[in-house]
């Protein structure tokens, strides 16, 4: 096996995977207001074309997935996705970022099928205020409850993201801090990014260096060693913490120095950056019966179109496609 490198010499070895456009929730920094026109069933790949490209990526030196959507267990059997993805050798690490809302019911069955962790979507503890961000009558204790069964599942270490923004769940950041020193709670604060078709953006914007200064009245922050994760994310805990805080600063730090990823969208096309527009069709060729070795072929060229970094900074915003089609 040969290692997957991009341009800058960034080793290339995990996969997000967006399983579905579709949501059952329509955050506020996710989708437009007026949500999205959904892709139709014949334009998202189906398990078997996502199987092939796995297996092709894996074959080049990918051993992470990460199962992203939309909401990932909106669309249905994802447990034999999983399953179907846990027998490609290399692969040694799945998970998936779900908003939780659906999670209590299939947090067992993914963990049997070979989840190993999951990152959940929460950006607020108050109940009036989730009906306000999330635009949906889901509860938060649908929420809670997804987070509970899949801590019972074992599907560790749950982290929770919560994007923060002025005006909306600033105020909270305390609250989520506090869950880190009293329970087991991984808590990620994620600047929010301008992105396709959500308007404000600057206006909602808050760094990770005020984050912090928030989070100093609860005492000095211990980075965790060694560093964890294969993702942006650094993580430190306060003295006496039971879980762990991350931060996540797309926008005020570049985080694009480590980066190891490709995205794979719903509608199959490779994305070297989340950050860019750039994209690599894959559907086509695959339904056209392209064989293992010029998938390969492609799965390369579109490491080699990484950009070093992205410009959100220079202003330049991705504009085709709303987060909810890219999963974050
Ligand atoms: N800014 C920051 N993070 C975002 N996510 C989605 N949209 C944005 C945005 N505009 C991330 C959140 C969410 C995950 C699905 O994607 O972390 O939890
Ligand atoms: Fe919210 Fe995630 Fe759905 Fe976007 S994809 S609307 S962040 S739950």
């Amino acid at each position: 096996m040969t290692g997957l490198c991009d341009s800058f010499q960034r080793p290339i070895n995990y996969l997000r995977i967006s399983v579905t456009d579709r949501c059952n929730l329509r955050c506020v920094y996710c989708m437009p207001a007026g949500g999205i026109h959904w892709m139709s069933h014949q334009d998202i790949l189906t398990y078997e074309e996502i199987y092939t490209v796995v297996r092709a990526a894996a074959e080049l030196g990918i051993t992470k997935i990460r199962l992203t959507g939309g909401e990932p267990l909106v669309r249905l059997g994802l447990p034999k996705l999983v399953e179907m993805l846990r027998r490609i050798d290399p692969i040694d690490d799945i998970s998936l970022t779900t908003n939780g809302t659906l999670l209590s019911r299939y947090a067992a069955e993914l963990k049997q099928a070979g989840l190993k962790r999951v990152n959940i979507s929460l950006d607020t503890l108050k109940q009036d205020r989730f009906k306000v961000i999330t635009r949906s009558s889901y509860e938060l204790s649908d929420v809670l409850a997804g987070i509970d069964a899949a801590r019972s599942a074992g599907l560790n270490p749950v982290k929770i993201n919560m994007v923060v923004m002025a005006g909306i769940n600033e105020d909270e950041v305390l609250d989520f801090a506090n869950k880190t020193i009293n329970e087991e709670w991984n808590v990620r604060f994620i600047e929010f990014m301008p992105t396709a078709g959500v308007s404000n953006a600057n206006l909602h914007f808050v760094s990770v260096g005020d984050i912090k200064g928030q989070l100093e009245p609860l005492g000095e922050l211990e980075p965790c060693l060694p560093r964890v994760g294969n993702g942006p994310a650094r993580y430190f805990r306060f003295h006496n913490g039971r879980g762990s805080v991350g931060f996540i600063s797309p926008v005020s730090e570049h985080f694009c120095f480590h980066c190891n990823r490709l995205r794979l969208t719903a509608d199959g096309r490779l994305r070297p950056c989340l950050l860019s527009d750039e994209e690599i069709d894959l559907r086509q060729p695959l339904r056209r019966g392209i064989s293992l070795a010029e998938l390969k072929g492609l799965i390369e060229t579109a490491a080699t179109k990484k950009p070093l970094r992205h410009q959100l900074a220079e202003g330049h915003v991705p504009i085709d496609r709303p987060m909810t089609q890219v999963g974050g």
